[in-house]
């Protein structure tokens, strides 16, 4: 499975998203890898620094995003993809080789206006493939609690066609500050709403696609297993 976080918009939070998956994956013990690219490659050295043992590729080109695909798909469970925050090969390209396409957004008139960029191409893969892939969906970051906006955009996001994830990620500092780690490594006691956010987002985004192709053991398991031994 190839999953996308795409936004020709930049500061919507698709590096904090896509290092956090690949990173709340590989503790669970699903084989996955971390595709960037973004020419500017904010999740790749992230993810290397976070968690050394997730294969991290970058490819900028439309080839060599294809190839980087294809590759990593059979190698491993789960491609975790990385966009650029612009319109270029990168971001017309990787909608056509994913099965799930996140859109993350921030509440305000101005992303919504500009996700639409993003979109086209969405839109035209949907075309290509007879509309099965990928799917598409809204993600609101950045929200703050009781924010009408926040509710007006959801509305106006559900006319667009593609759903609007139920969940939310508030703006919220630990994200901010998680960059080469992520909040949900973070001790019990610390970063609860944080990690509260990307547990339900990334639960809701692929439960249901993950209970079927679920590891017998998580990583940190396989850790203390070994660690026993
Ligand atoms: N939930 C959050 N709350 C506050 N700041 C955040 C949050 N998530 C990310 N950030 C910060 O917002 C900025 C943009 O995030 P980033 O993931 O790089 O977005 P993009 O990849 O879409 O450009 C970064 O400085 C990041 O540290
Ligand atoms: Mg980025």
């Amino acid at each position: 499975m190839l999953v996308a976080f795409t936004n020709t918009k930049g500061g919507v939070g698709k590096s904090t998203l896509a290092a956090h998956l690949a990173i709340w994956l590989y503790d669970q013990g699903y084989r996955v890898a971390l595709l960037d690219t973004d020419i500017q490659q904010s999740s790749a050295p992230w993810v290397r620094a976070a968690e050394p043992a997730i294969t991290v590729v970058t490819a900028f080109e439309m080839e060599q995003i294809q190839k980087a695909c294809e590759d990593l798909r059979r190698s491993h469970e789960i491609v975790v993809v990385d966009t650029p925050g612009k319109e270029n090969d990168a971001s017309h390209t990787v909608p056509f080789l994913v099965d799930l396409a996140v859109l993350p957004l921030q509440p305000s008139k101005l992303d919504l206006r500009a996700v639409k960029d993003a979109l086209k191409s969405i839109r035209l893969a949907q075309q290509v493939t007879g509309g099965k892939r990928p799917e598409a969906v809204f993600v609101l970051y950045l929200t703050a609690k009781g924010d009408v906006q926040t509710r007006i955009l959801r509305e106006q996001l559900a006319a667009s066609g593609f759903p609007v994830a139920g969940s939310e990620v508030r703006r919220l500092n630990a994200l901010r500050d998680a960059c080469d780690s992520a909040v949900t490594r973070l001790r019990p006691s610390e970063a609860r709403e944080a990690k509260t956010d990307i547990h339900a987002l990334f639960t809701e985004l692929l439960g249901d696609r993950l209970t079927s192709m679920k590891p017998e053991q998580s990583t940190s398991e396989k850790r203390i297993k070994a660690a026993n031994e």
